[in-house]
């Protein structure tokens, strides 16, 4: 049965939802300028027809009046600020250009001409020219482009939308790392109190294993020897609690060791069907900076899901890796169920379990041991449905 707690599904379609907004607003406002820019693109035509009108007015040959309108067109021509735009005459040559911004310095005027012409037959692509009637047959043309204005505003719903996404990270990061910050306090907290309340049973219990070691005719030895061991175990775990709940502190330590005795420990504890093995590519003496007691509760907690995860029967391999850049790597394979992609992240998180019995919070302790304690990596390094599942766990070993 897989289990989940109810934030995290919730916190999914709130993700969604704000997709969808943002898509929503991104191709509205992408509609919207689109209208815009077409309005905008027919306003920028009739002026250019207008230009092209003046033009008309002012060389044309066929209008006696012209002379009295000579001002008002001149007004026409000097008012164009804004829309490149490029004349040619009835014999095909560029008589004059208007706006055009990226005419390089220093040509001499074949190499303008020459531009102008290129730049002529860019302005075609994107609109007709208009005509220009000079009278007596004679056609001259008006090329044009859009205005730096309407350019600017194309680019605007994807500058809004940039803005929006940004905005969009921001607010998940604040939200994601206040919530984070809270789960730390509910982990602390937790712990201490663990640790706290553990406190006081455990050492009325070594004072009676001490009680019962004094007494042997009363007591059996063997007894008080298990139940000694029992409470050094339960001692163990207060102690782990104990370490989470506070900063814990790091010591050099030998890797290879510390893995040895722990597997050596563990192989003892669990079913005999499970062939562990153990290899190390480190030098034997290879430290390596770790808080022992959770680095331990690492490990256990990834070999207990590995046992699991082959109902008790299969193959347990922890190979430790030197890596570049002075780093090392624990690999602890299993021959178990394996992880479909679909759970590779979810495992880690609180509550995620497939186990009737399972807390789900195995991995997380583990993952936050790992990462926040100790600066290193945890994840699935690899796993396949059926065949088995590779945890990896990378420290910084310099
Ligand atoms: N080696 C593995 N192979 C296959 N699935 C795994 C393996 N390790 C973990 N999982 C999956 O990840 C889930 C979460 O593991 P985690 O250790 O966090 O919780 P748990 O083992 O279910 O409960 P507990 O809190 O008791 O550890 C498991 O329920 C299991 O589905
Ligand atoms: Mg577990």
């Amino acid at each position: 049965m897989l289990k989940s707690f109810d934030i995290y599904s919730q916190n999914n379609i709130l993700k969604i939802i704000v997709a969808l907004n943002l898509l929503l607003v991104g191709t509205g406002s992408l509609l919207y300028t689109d209208r815009l820019i077409t309005k905008l693109e027919d306003r920028e035509k009739q002026y250019v027809q207008l230009y092209a009108n003046g033009i008309g007015y002012l060389f044309g040959s066929s209008h006696p009046d012209a002379g009295d309108l000579t001002f008002v067109t001149d007004q026409i021509l000097q008012a164009n600020t804004t829309i490149p735009a490029i004349y040619v005459n009835a014999d095909g040559a560029v008589a004059f250009s208007k706006n055009i911004d990226d005419i390089p310095d220093g040509l001499t005027p074949e190499e303008k001409n020459q531009f102008l012409q290129r730049k002529k037959l860019e302005m075609r692509k994107k609109h007709k020219p208009l005509v220009v009637d000079l009278g007596d047959g004679q056609l001259g043309l008006v090329y044009y482009a859009n205005s730096s204005l309407l350019r600017q505003l194309a680019y605007f719903p994807y500058a809004l939308l940039t803005v929006m996404a940004a905005l969009g990270v921001l607010a998940y990061l604040a939200f994601s790392s206040s919530r984070r910050a809270e789960q730390n306090r509910v982990w602390v907290g937790l712990a201490k109190e663990t640790a706290h309340q553990l406190g006081t049973p455990m050492s009325s219990l070594m004072a009676w294993v001490e009680y019962m070691r004094s007494d042997p005719d009363q007591f059996d030895g063997s007894i008080t020897d298990e139940i000694a061991k029992d409470v050094q175990r339960l001692e163990t775990i207060t102690s782990r609690f104990s370490s989470i709940g506070s900063v814990p502190t790091l010591k050099e330590e030998n890797l290879n060791e510390v893995v040895q005795q722990f597997t050596d420990y563990l192989a003892k504890r669990i079913s005999t069907k499970v062939k562990m093995t153990l290899a190390s590519q480190l030098p034997p003496d290879k430290m390596v900076r770790i808080n022992k007691l959770l680095f331990e509760w690492v490990i256990e907690n990834i070999c207990k899901n590995a046992v699991d995860a082959m109902k008790g029967v299969g193959e347990l391999r922890l190979n430790i890796v030197a890596l570049p850049h002075q780093e090392v790597a624990i690999d602890i394979t299993d021959t178990g169920k394996g992880i479909s992609k679909a759970n590779m992240q979810k495992v880690f998180s609180p509550g995620f379990s497939t186990k009737k019995r399972g807390w789900g919070l195995g991995l997380t302790l583990a993952k936050r041991i790992v990462e926040e304690y100790h600066s290193g990596k945890l994840f699935v390094k690899s796993s396949e449905v059926g065949k088995g599942t590779t945890f990896r766990i990378v420290l910084n070993a310099s």
